[in-house]
């Protein structure tokens, strides 16, 4: 089985889950990186964060995107953002079709609800088959270990 696994990340927690997800199987790890990249710092990091989620934008990314027929299993991951995935994972749903294809859905966030995301995800995939979604809560201020099990129960229910 190759798996994809695709994913943003501003401040590295969801980069590390989709490294850990990346080690597990067998297949590719895509970063989606804009070309103007968010400030990390500061008040801008929520403002135009927030801005750019509010106003539904899909920047320009770097990153060359995936063709996925050639995957069995594609994993999405992506930091919270004002009650949405983040902008970069916007460009990639309205850019790549992901029609037929088996998903699993990732977040991290800092505590707040994960509903909107997930709802926000279905919208935007409503010809794949979504097949599983998990938040983890800001994986780089957590024990590794508990992390790394908590990703592995989670993995387990992916058949
Ligand atoms: C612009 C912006 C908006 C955010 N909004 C939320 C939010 O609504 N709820 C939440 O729980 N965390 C929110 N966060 C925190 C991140 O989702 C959280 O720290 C996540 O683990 C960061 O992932 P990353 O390190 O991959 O960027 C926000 C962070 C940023 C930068």
């Amino acid at each position: 089985m190759k798996t994809l696994v695709i994913y943003y990340s501003l401040e590295g927690n969801t980069k590390r889950i989709a490294e850990l997800i990346h080690q597990k199987y067998v297949g590719d790890l895509l970063e989606l990186i804009p070309e103007k990249e968010n400030p990390k710092e500061g008040f801008g990091k929520y403002f135009w964060g927030g801005k750019s989620v509010i106003f539904k934008e899909s920047p320009q990314l770097i990153s060359v995107l995936p063709d996925p027929k050639i995957y069995d299993l594609i994993f999405i991951g992506s930091p919270l953002w004002a009650g949405s995935y983040a902008p970069s994972v916007h460009t990639l749903l309205n850019t790549v079709s992901f029609e037929g294809k088996k998903v699993a859905l990732f977040i991290c966030h800092s505590g707040g609800s994960t509903i909107s995301t997930f709802n926000n995800f279905k919208k935007q995939l409503p010809t794949s088959n979504i097949v599983s979604f998990h938040g983890f809560k800001d994986p780089l201020a957590q024990d590794p270990k508990a992390v790394d099990q908590e990703l592995q129960a989670w993995l387990s229910e992916i058949k």
